[in-house]
């Protein structure tokens, strides 16, 4: 067993209105995976922040290889080795992999920046990870799951010895998550210690040395992963039992609700072809990349439809851009909650207030207080959002209570077909369970529901009916109560069904 190379005790840390952390105590040794687990909201990205310099803490002790300190700052943090990949990526958006791999701690020669030796070393450390990346590309315009392999090159080029990450998977194929665990055993062996955060419990089986479970910003308890039942670590997080993971109701399936005819809009959208109706839950399955965001996109009107039809309750209607969706009672609950879900800068209430207007102002005009004030309180408790009032800014929010509020908005209105994509990433064991419990109250209601999602076991435990794409088309269809993880895999990588749909390879 490494030594100790962390220590914090007695952290606290408040903001206005909420104490993040309070007397919690973190041990980290070199060589281990230490899995930091706690529901949304349980103050680890916080306790992280502070660890990382970017909070200051306000009471406690800390201490990094043996040295302590009063407080970091982001420069003394990556002096001590300590580099962290947060939550929610931060780069900047419009400058290079490059520029952002090096922002603030660039390299010159004489006056000027020396622009090809970043390059090299940022191109080093990308092939290190096996991630094929320009550094000279500009970042924004480079998916999630690329975009976090870059904050994971950048931590290895400040050779840092203690590494964070916070949620480095929920972007991720298998096969990238895979990667990144080879690249964290490695970076183990040379005694590192990695602070993993993670609400994809299963994940920590294979990579997991300890756990430090939290619960309301205090320390619950720590120990060997092995000596843990994943129960017990479900229990000790929640403060409950959860019996059902996922819950399920059975409904009559009923009228057709909703259907799409030959829409195609990109590459990743080809002759998109499917129904929803009364009383069922439909789940897309896929890899990443399959087509299945853009296809919600392209009907919800974000993007244009090149050809396609869209039928409601047996009419057919036109949805040019998101206010026609809206209108005509077709909602999304978008998958990237920070660029097209939530506005960071506005507070909660405004978050939910803003997409039912029409709703709270009703045919007036004027914003009716009180039927505001009934619609936000709604979905904040139906939901549990953690938060001290209506009034603080969404950004201030842990990750999982921001996208609880992405898909808040839309249950306030009397929707007819609510689209769900990734909606359970990076919310907690307990939070996913209220999620699909609304899931089922949509569908209860004769409410048309489709979602989107990477995780097999949530796809086949709560939509009775499920669509796979491959490569921009629907590669098959299954009853959940006939599904296998082996039938769905085999049809999101069936790439040669679409050859021989297109009269076979060009
Ligand atoms: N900058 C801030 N201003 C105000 N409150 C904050 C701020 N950062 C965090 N909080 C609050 O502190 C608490 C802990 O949040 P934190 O982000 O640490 O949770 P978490 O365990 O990382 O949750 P998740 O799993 O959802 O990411 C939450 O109640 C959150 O709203
Ligand atoms: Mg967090």
């Amino acid at each position: 067993m490494g030594e100790v190379i962390v220590s914090m005790e007695h952290i606290t840390k408040e903001f206005p209105g909420v104490k993040a952390l309070d007397d919690v105590h973190f041990e980290l040794r070199s060589g281990e995976v230490m899995a930091l687990l706690g529901e949304n909201g349980a103050g680890k990205s916080t306790l992280m922040k502070i660890l990382s310099g970017v909070y200051t803490l306000d009471a406690g002790t800390l201490s990094i290889f043996g040295k302590q300190y009063g407080s970091l700052t982001p420069n003394s943090a990556r002096e001590a080795g300590v580099a962290i990949i947060h939550q929610e990526l931060n780069m900047c958006r419009h400058l290079t992999v490059c520029e952002n791999m090096f922002l603030g701690r660039e390299m010159r020669s004489g006056f000027m920046l020396n622009n090809r030796e970043m390059e090299n070393i940022a191109k080093k450390y990308l092939d290190e990870l096996g991630v094929d990346i320009n550094p000279r590309q500009v970042v924004g315009d480079l998916p999630v799951s690329k975009q976090q392999m870059i904050e994971i090159a950048k931590a290895l080029s400040i050779n840092a010895r203690i590494l964070i990450m916070d949620e480095p998977t929920s972007a991720l194929t298998s096969r990238e998550i895979e990667e990144l665990f080879q690249i964290i055993r490695r970076l183990k062996s040379q005694g590192c210690g990695i602070v993993y955060i993670s609400h994809r419990l299963e994940e920590l089986s294979h990579i997991a040395d300890r756990v430090t479970i939290m619960r309301d910003g205090q320390y619950i308890t720590d120990g060997n992963f092995t000596d843990f039942t994943m129960d017990e670590i479900i229990a000790n997080m929640v403060g409950r039992e959860i019996k059902e993971k996922f819950p399920r109701v059975q409904c009559p399936k009923g009228k057709k609700v909703f259907e799409i005819r030959n829409l195609n809009a990109g590459r990743l959208v080809r002759d998109i072809n499917f129904s929803l109706y009364e009383g069922e839950i439909v789940g897309f399955a896929g890899l990443m990349g399959a087509g299945r965001t853009e296809t919600t996109r392209a009907i919800f009107g974000v993007d244009p439809k090149e050809s396609g039809e869209i039928y409601l309750d047996g009419k057919e209607i036109t949805i040019r851009n998101p206010m026609d969706a809206i209108r005509q009672g077709v909602v999304l609950a978008p998958e990237d909650r920070k660029k097209d879900g939530l506005c960071t800068k506005l507070s909660i209430r405004q978050n939910i207030a803003l997409p039912n207007l029409d709703v709270i102002a009703g045919k007036s005009g004027v914003i009716n207080r009180k039927v505001e004030d009934e619609l936000c309180d709604k979905a904040v408790q139906e939901l549990s959002i953690k938060t001290p009032n209506l009034e603080v800014d969404a950004a201030t929010l842990s990750g999982g209570n921001q996208q609880k509020v992405v898909v808040a908005k839309w249950l306030a209105r009397n929707s007819r077909v609510v689209i769900f994509d990734e909606p359970t990433r990076g919310i907690d064991v307990g939070a996913k369970v209220e999620i699909y419990h609304l899931m089922n109250q949509l569908k209860k209601q004769g409410i048309a529901v489709m979602f989107v999602s990477s995780e097999m076991p949530e796809v086949m435990g709560i939509a009775d009916r499920i669509i796979v794409m491959c490569d921009g088309r629907i590669t098959g269809e299954l009853m959940s109560e006939e599904a296998t993880q082996n039938e769905i895999l085999r049809m999101a990588t069936s790439f040669e069904n679409k050859m021989s749909a297109s009269g076979g390879a060009q």
